[in-house]
């Protein structure tokens, strides 16, 4: 089971883009690394591996400069970026959780002497992480640059599962997500994107939706029960608004049931 601790961290969490270029002591860094070896994925029979890089070994267009990162391999099954998503934002959030700063890296590759196939798993993306040199946690949900609830979801009743997936992080908080409700339970769908930016945030807000996803299964945690889904579009009959397609339908049942 995710740590329900992080929860809170959902409210108050940032990307951090300054560090301290120390290493983080090794005690630390083992301790991030066992969380990130007990992280759930969405999908159980995807196969991916974490791997560690330190600033030498990382190409990134932007200035972001940090002590360590995190490099998620996966298997390309249908899926993946969504499961990468809802694993590396555990860690983000557990990053967040412990003082450390954290920053998602979609344009950041690993460098030419760092191999992108390992163990036939393909590079995914990154996260930045090490010691902050800004203030790590926003003081409230009005301190995020988001949209509106109403511009991301038609739904009544679930509020705090639309908060929830409200403030999540996304690739040029781009927030490409919509909670919409059937009596089959929510839809999680994705804004349809055109040619020029489909070639460019295509994958990135498959991520960003398996992100959303994180944040609203803490958030069904949270609040007692827990979240079944189905990744199949034909159980999700309307629900999903024009210029958007189907992701994920969510289902909420008791906790033992
Ligand atoms: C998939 C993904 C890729 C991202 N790539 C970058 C990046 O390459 N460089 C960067 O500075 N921020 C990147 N970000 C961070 C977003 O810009 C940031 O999450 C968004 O603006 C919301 O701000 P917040 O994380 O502080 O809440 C990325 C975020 C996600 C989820």
């Amino acid at each position: 089971m995710i740590n329900q601790q992080l929860y809170q961290n959902i409210y108050k969490r940032k990307s951090v883009r300054r560090y301290d270029m120390t290493p983080l002591h090794e005690s630390v860094l083992m301790d991030v690394k066992a969380f990130a070896e007990s992280a759930v994925p969405l999908i159980d029979d995807i196969k991916y591996e974490f791997t560690y890089l330190s600033a030498g070994d990382v190409k990134n267009l932007l200035p972001i400069k940090a002590p360590h990162y995190i490099c998620l391999y996966s298997e390309a099954k249908p899926n993946y970026l969504m499961n990468a998503g809802y694993l590396l934002q555990q860690i983000d959030l557990y990053l967040s959780h412990k003082a450390l700063g954290s920053c998602w890296l979609g344009v950041a590759k690993p460098s030419k002497q760092v191999a992108l196939q390992q163990n036939g798993l393909d590079f995914v993306i990154m996260l930045a992480f090490g010691a902050p040199n800004e203030p790590v946690h926003r003081e409230k949900p009005d301190d995020f640059r988001r949209k509106m609830t109403h511009e991301i979801s038609n739904v009544s009743g679930h509020d705090a599962l639309v908060e929830a997936v409200r403030l999540a992080p996304s690739a040029s908080n781009s927030q490409p997500w919509f909670v919409s409700e059937t009596p089959e339970g929510l839809i999680l769908s994705r804004e349809k994107l055109n040619i020029l930016r489909g070639a460019l945030y295509g994958k990135m807000n498959q991520i960003d939706i398996g992100i959303a996803l994180l944040h609203l299964d803490m958030a069904v945690r949270h609040h007692g029960r827990q979240a079944i889904y189905s990744f199949s579009p034909q159980n999700a009959p309307g629900g999903i608004p024009l210029g958007y397609e189907f992701m994920v339908r969510v289902e909420t049942k008791a906790i033992d049931e």
